[in-house]
């Protein structure tokens, strides 16, 4: 295995969502020598403002397909020399998968097995161009819930729990598979809970700030206990970096911002600091919206994981302090929903 790898072209999955988005800008910045493609399905769940930021850029390309499409898949690899794939694209809330789990099991499965073939054929079938590295982006909630105390790492047996966790559980296996059947570089990480700028409305922490912003009730499920891990999304990015260019081939690294926070704690945490930022006209917290509603069906009760894998072997440690993160958050959905 290279000490680092030698990277030109990559393509990116899923660069049109949340994660993927951010990454791309965090790349376009730091790498200058890079080429970047983003193939993206653009489901409801894109971004179009996140594209707008990279049309400007000369090293970079947008290709509207489907992970699942091989064809378009074969004429993208045949017209470009891909160094690496950066696979984000998924199916990715939680609560879309209990009511309508079908779109999960051909995206994050059938995708991910599509795209892994095409790797496969284009890489490792030509003995000129050699073989790219495949990073495959996945969940720490593949691991199941947690009780009270302890964390997840790479040892974790996986306990998916939710349509959307076994999908991903399976897309992780079949990435594994590649490496260990056919040798392809493949690079899996599980990352907790992301927060920043550009992440969809329907998930947690925007639906906070939406709906404490727009006057109604803030929504908790259950009895507002469930503990998640919080990662600002740039520090997330800064990890997949560093396991791209640095990790060896068949490893497999937990990330995680070493920040757990209960449901309600967080809502109480996120209007406090609007209460700051963008204070009620009436003067009154925008905390008195919160209202506990019906659990999530298989509700994991807690996630976390221990970085240390990943801080000793390459280095990485988050960066970003929780208050600063989440003000830079909540004064991005300021913006965004003052434009809206
Ligand atoms: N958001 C988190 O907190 C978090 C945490 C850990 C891991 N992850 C993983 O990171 C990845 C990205 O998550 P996200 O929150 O940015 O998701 P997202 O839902 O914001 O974005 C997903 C993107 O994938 C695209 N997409 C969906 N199906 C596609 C298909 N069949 N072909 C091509 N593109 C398709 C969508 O259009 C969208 O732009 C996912 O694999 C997710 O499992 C997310």
């Amino acid at each position: 295995m290279p000490e680092s790898v030698d990277i030109k072209t990559i393509l990116v999955t899923g660069g049109a969502g949340f994660i993927g988005s951010n990454f791309i800008r965090y790349i376009l910045e730091t790498r200058p020598e890079w080429q970047v493609v983003n193939l993206d399905k653009l489901t409801y769940a894109s971004n179009p403002e996140a594209l707008e930021m990279f049309n400007t850029s000369s090293r970079y390309t947008f290709a509207k397909g489907d992970i699942a499409d091989r064809e378009f898949l074969e004429d993208l690899f045949d017209h470009y020399r891909f160094d690496a794939v950066v696979h984000f694209a998924a199916e990715s809330h939680v609560d879309n998968s209990i009511s309508a789990p079908a779109a999960f099991i051909q995206t994050n499965l059938v995708g991910t097995f599509t795209l892994l073939e095409t790797c496969r054929r284009h890489w490792l079938n030509d003995q000129v161009a050699g073989g790219g590295r495949f990073l495959h982006i996945s969940t720490d909630e593949v691991y199941g819930s947690l009780g009270e105390s302890g964390k997840f790492n790479e040892e974790s047996p996986y306990r998916p729990n939710s349509p959307y966790s076994a999908s991903k559980a399976g897309s992780d296996h079949l990435a594994r598979s590649y490496f260990h059947t056919y040798g392809m570089d493949v690079v899996i990480t599980n990352c907790s809970n992301n927060y920043g700028p550009y992440q969809h409305a329907e998930k947690f922490i925007p639906t906070i700030i939406r709906k404490a912003l727009s006057g109604q009730e803030i929504p908790v499920y259950g009895d507002g206990t469930n503990v998640r891990d919080w990662l600002y999304v740039e520090d997330h990015c800064e990890a997949l970096l560093v396991c791209l260019e640095k990790a060896a081939a068949g490893e497999q690294y937990v990330i995680g911002g070493n920040n757990e926070w209960a449901n309600l704690d967080l809502v109480r945490y996120i209007c406090k600091r609007l209460d700051k930022l963008a204070p009620r006209a009436d003067g009154a917290p925008y905390y008195n919206q919160m209202r506990l509603v019906t659990d999530r069906l298989g509700h994991d009760r807690r996630y976390a994981v221990d970085a240390g894998k990943l801080h000793s072997q390459l280095g990485w440690a988050p960066r970003t302090g929780f208050q600063e993160g989440m003000d830079r958050t909540i004064t991005w959905y300021l913006q965004k929903f003052k434009k809206a």
